[in-house]
């Protein structure tokens, strides 16, 4: 492996003093910025304010502009016995991460920091991140979005949006817990035990994407998350390498974190409400051959529609049951035969609810003179919405079922439940 940290070399039994913060700065061209944020970080009173003394280790990629060299003569004098720098090939902000964060283990540091080089993140604010910790947090998170955090004034409106829509797909397609509202911002410090338990074998991810893996395994792994406002601030020199390929492999991490994500769940009841369609329609034609073979159009046809209409119903409750809602069932343990009776009639009156609004819909929607067809349809996906928000929030939501909320301890710190 290209990785080498100095300290190990020179002292083969290298281990992290005690009460030892680490801060990894991953580096690529900021050969502008990192001699000044080395010397800002090395002259925080962090033992005095904190408790916690900070090293710092820069993972630089072979940055063609010498940011590399520069660190290796800091860690060589000034900064002697508290730099290190591990040097690697470009594979992405989150691989250099990855690999950081396997030496700071191998280093036997309790507390991991990071940070960007390029002075997004005030230096300053490394304080408040180690008081957390020392406060009792398993995690602290720099975040923008909490009470007192900060985004740029200068930041552009397609930036703000940019972040905004990020941290939706990874609560929506993602999953994550909506407890943790920052989930992109790479400055946080994190008890090393945090780190020893991410099995970061399970996703790749280069870049923004490695950001909410992390996220995820904080909110699922069960550990006390504080967020820490932040000011966050446009890069000081040099230029943000964030690409469109990097908008894709987002999505793609997202879709691999939480079975149970919003999206997910929305996707498995399409697939049942339309399974229930097709179900619907062949009991009522089977019903027909049945009951009423020779009956053309007969009078008493409306009976089988109603009959057809049930068993379309009990065919999505099961469905929704075992499969679109699985996390209701197994979050709570074994259901009882009342609560499934329970649930039963709440999902009746959710079905009746949907035909009231497609009905509704219609009338609405035909009388400001849409085609009828399309007032229908219009209906339609009205009631699958309405049907959808019952069933998640009123029939099957896993958090009520075991009265879970992610719930906020000292100074605003949470404490999130493990997944199951
Ligand atoms: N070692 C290494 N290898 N470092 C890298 C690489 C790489 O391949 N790519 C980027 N870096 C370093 C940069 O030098 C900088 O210190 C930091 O990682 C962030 O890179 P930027 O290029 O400044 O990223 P950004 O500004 O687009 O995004 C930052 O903010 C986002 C939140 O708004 C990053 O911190 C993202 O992770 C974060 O999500
Ligand atoms: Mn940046």
């Amino acid at each position: 492996m290209a990785s080498a940290i100095q300290p190990d070399e020179d002292h083969a039994k290298w281990t992290a003093p005690a009460r030892t913060a680490l801060m990894i700065v991953p580096t690529y061209n900021e050969a502008g910025n990192i001699s000044a944020l080395l010397d800002e970080l090395f002259s925080l009173p962090t033992r005095e304010r904190t408790g916690w003394d900070l090293h710092v280790l820069v993972r630089d990629d072979r940055s063609p502009d010498g940011t590399g060299e520069i660190v290796e003569g800091l860690a060589a004098g000034a900064y002697a016995g508290r730099l290190h720098l591990s040097r690697g090939t470009k594979q992405g902000l989150g691989k250099a991460l990855e690999l950081a964060f396997k030496s700071s283990l191998e280093l036997g540091y309790e507390v991991v920091m990071t940070m960007d080089a390029d002075f997004s993140h005030a230096p300053e604010d490394v304080l408040p991140l180690l008081e957390a910790i020392e406060g009792g947090a398993d995690v602290a998170v720099g975040s923008r979005y909490t009470p007192g955090g900060l985004i740029p004034g200068d930041w552009p409106l397609s930036q703000i949006v940019r972040t905004r829509v990020a941290s939706q797909v990874a609560r929506g397609v993602g999953g994550i817990d909506p407890g943790l509202r920052e989930l992109t911002t790479n400055f946080r410090a994190m008890r090393r035990e945090v780190l020893a338990s991410i099995d970061f074998g399970r996703v790749v991810a280069r870049g923004y994407g490695f950001q909410i893996f992390l996220a995820n395994a904080f909110t699922s792994g069960g550990w006390v998350v504080k967020e820490v406002p932040i000011s966050f601030h446009t890069r000081a020199n040099g230029v943000s390498k964030a690409s469109v390929k990097d908008v894709l492999e987002f999505i793609r991490i997202a879709l691999q974190l939480n079975d149970d994500s919003p999206f997910k769940q929305l996707v498995r009841f399409l697939l049942v409400g339309a399974s229930g369609t097709v179900v619907n329609l062949a009991a009522l034609w089977t019903l027909r051959q049945i009951f009423l073979p020779e009956d053309p159009v007969g009078d008493s046809v409306w009976v089988l529609s109603a009959a057809a209409i049930q068993i379309s119903i009990l065919w999505n409750f099961m469905w929704h049951t075992g499969f679109t809602f699985r996390r209701y069932r197994r979050e709570g343990g074994a259901l009882g035969p009342r609560q499934v009776a329970v649930n039963l009639v709440k999902f009746e009156g959710a079905s009746a609810l949907t035909q009231t609004v497609i009905f509704l819909a219609f009338v609405v929607f035909s009388n400001l003179g849409v085609f009828y067809l399309l007032a229908q349809a219009l209906g339609i996906v009205t009631a699958v919405g309405v049907n959808y928000w019952v069933s998640s929030h009123y029939i099957w939501d896993w958090r009520r079922r075991i009265g879970a909320v992610s719930a906020a301890g000292f100074g605003g710190a949470k404490e999130f439940r493990r997944a199951t």
